[in-house]
């Protein structure tokens, strides 16, 4: 009987068409030249030397390639590689270097046969290659050693190793890397804690992974375990307060993984950058990189460590499969997040936490504009950077996305789906059709009422915020929010803080922020001491009022903290608010001028663009 209901369903399936089938094995990425419909890396073999005195990595890489359609050229991505020759079989071939792009860099194309299983490119990265940050000893905590770190997402990867540059395809890797003496090296696989101190480090990833997710630090490091699968890296000065500050990791981890399936890589260590890192975390597999600004000594910013550990499901093994989805990698991600911090802290106090960012939504939303396009989780980058898509809206309109549905599906149902989502794609790639078509399937056909309730179209087409928003409460903000309005109609009433944490106070200066004057502002600081705080949250929602009512007491913090902390959240509105401030904009030009060498190619872009009005 069976089989004869296999037989009659087999017509129908091969008319009923998936996704993936339109797309072929693999998406094509507007953002590489590369041409994985027609060939593949499936593994890549790395050897590096680290020269900190000239600024540069030089090895080779050995590709392994699958000819897909007895192509007769393997396209790779490069930015400002020196690529010093091509071997195949040890033979020299002769390849192209084509003329760069702003964005894209340049296409090296390598001609091949049908036969050809290895290509060998010797090469060397630019010294002032994106992806890569050499810092002096002054840069460090320890100030002794320089430190080198890359940031290959989202791509950057292509400025330090020649490869397929794209999330859609995945592969395995090996690496060897030589390094002075004195220093660890680290890199985003399973680390091997007995090769300490002899300068050469290997590595050996057994999982396929895409490009983005390619890292490696080198600095005077130090290593402390939670358990046998996790731990934190950091220079030694800075190891024990790091260690005390994410000590919940391990139940972090115990909670995901009672969510949404066993933690799959094997190993879950965190290490913690010097201040210039230009983002708050990277979820480089089984080595998150994260800035230092979130040690507080009170652990109340680690829901970021939550966040990134939450890329291990969504991300880092259910893929986007270009950046125009990038809401797949990081909305579910903010959703995962938020899911880990309830479970570990409590409903009121994640409550806490997503309302501070649906009101940052809004007003994002509201400054974009309700019709701009860029408010689709659905994007359309070609010819722009992918970084253009990095913003609430990926991240919090498609957390909100899911959130919805959760809502409507009841949680247990949602749960029961997620987990599936996950476990039937793990080490796959999704584009957004795909995913909207199982969650058709698997979800919504049986649950009509679901789709009654959220117009999934609306969501992931449509521009703005969908009526199916979820209402947030937060009992605790309903007490921030009185004590704002004493303050405001009367400066001299100060809030009574007992109990509040770091997402109180930023609920505080924001609701007061649109009233704020420089007496209320000098009111504020001598009872507080803001200007003097070590809390970066809380230190840049100060700054950000210090600009605007020109309080000038806090100048000198201000140029400190940009004098040091890299993280691009921070410093670009900063720098945007004084830059459009005609009586600041000299002297903050000057402060730019001497902490921009400072900063990592992502961050310094985006600033160069603020000052060039772009
Ligand atoms: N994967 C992102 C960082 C990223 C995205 C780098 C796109 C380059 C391009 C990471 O997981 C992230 O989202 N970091 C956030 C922190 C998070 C708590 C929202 C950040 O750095 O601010
Ligand atoms: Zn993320």
């Amino acid at each position: 009987m069976k089989n004869i209901l296999f037989l009659i369903l087999i017509p129908f399936t091969m008319f009923a068409k998936k996704p993936e089938d339109e797309r072929g094995i693999y998406v094509k990425d507007q953002h590489s030249y590369s041409n994985p419909a027609e060939i593949v890396v499936q593994h890549l073999d790395l050897s590096l030397k680290a020269d900190f005195s000239t600024k540069k990595l030089v090895g080779f890489v050995t590709l392994q390639v699958k000819n897909l359609t007895n192509a007769d050229t393997l396209r790779l991505d490069t930015y400002n590689l020196k690529i010093e020759s091509v071997k195949i079989n040890d033979a020299p071939v002769t390849f192209i270097l084509k003329p760069a792009d702003e964005i894209l860099g340049s296409e090296l194309a390598i001609p091949i046969t049908a036969n050809t299983k290895e290509v060998t490119i010797y090469y060397e990265t630019s010294p002032d290659a994106q992806a890569l940050q050499w810092l002096n000893p002054e840069q460090t905590a320890g100030k002794k050693h320089p430190f080198l770190y890359t940031q290959s997402e989202a791509i950057l990867a292509r400025s330090w190793i020649p490869l397929q540059d794209t999330p859609g395809i995945k592969f395995t890797w090996t690496a060897t890397i030589h390094c002075p003496k004195e220093l660890m090296a680290l890199m985003s696989c399973p680390q091997n804690p007995k090769q300490i101190g002899n300068g050469t480090y290997s590595f050996k990833m057994p999982f396929a992974v895409p490009s983005y997710l390619m890292a490696l630090s080198i600095g005077d490091l130090a290593y402390k375990a939670y358990d046998n699968r996790s731990g934190i890296y950091a220079e030694p000065v800075m190891l024990a307060k790091a260690f005390h500050e994410f000590t919940d990791l391990p139940a972090m981890i115990s909670s995901a993984e009672q969510l949404y399936g066993k933690y799959p890589w094997l190993q879950y260590d965190v290490l913690v950058l010097p201040p210039s890192f230009p983002f708050g975390g990277m979820e480089n597999p089984c080595l998150t990189f994260a800035t230092p600004t979130i040690i507080t000594g009170d652990r109340s910013l680690v829901s970021l460590i939550a966040h990134e550990l939450a890329h291990s499901w969504s991300g880092n093994l259910v893929t986007n499969a270009t950046w125009n989805d990038f809401w797949l990698n990081e909305g579910f991600t903010v959703y995962f997040e938020s899911r880990i911090m309830e479970k570990i802290y409590g409903k009121d106090y994640a409550d806490m936490l997503n309302l501070l960012s649906q009101n940052e939504l809004k007003h994002t939303v509201a400054d974009m504009g309700v019709n701009n396009p860029d408010t689709k989780l659905f994007l359309d980058l070609k010819g722009r950077d992918p970084d253009d898509g990095m913003g609430d809206i990926a991240y919090e309109k498609g957390r909100f996305f899911l959130m919805a549905l959760e809502e409507a599906a009841g949680r247990d149902m949602w749960d029961a789906f997620l987990k599936k989502y996950f476990e039937e794609h793990r080490f796959q790639t999704m584009t957004t059709k795909e995913f909207l078509h199982y969650l058709e399937v698997n979800l919504l056909q049986e649950n009509p009422l679901i789709k009654q309730k959220v117009n999934v179209d609306e969501w992931v087409y449509g521009t703005g915020l969908p009526k199916s928003l979820p209402v947030i409460k937060s009992k605790y903000f309903d007490q921030v929010e009185k004590a704002a309005a004493a303050f405001i109609k009367q400066p001299t009433v100060m809030p009574d803080t007992a109990g509040w944490t770091t997402h109180h106070y930023l609920h505080f200066l924001r609701t007061i922020a649109p009233e704020m004057t420089y007496e209320k502002a000098v009111a504020l600081d001598n009872h507080f001491h803001f200007t003097q705080i070590q809390n970066s949250e809380i230190a840049f929602d100060w700054f950000m009022i210090a600009f605007a009512c020109h309080y000038k007491p806090a100048y000198k913090a201000l140029e400190n903290f940009l004098n040091t902390v890299g993280r691009r959240k921070f410093i670009a509105p900063l720098y945007r608010k004084a830059a459009a401030d005609a009586t600041l904009r000299p002297w903050i030009e000057q402060i730019y001028k001497s902490a921009r060498p400072g900063y990592h190619a992502v961050a310094v872009k985006t600033i160069d663009e603020i000052f060039e009005g772009k």
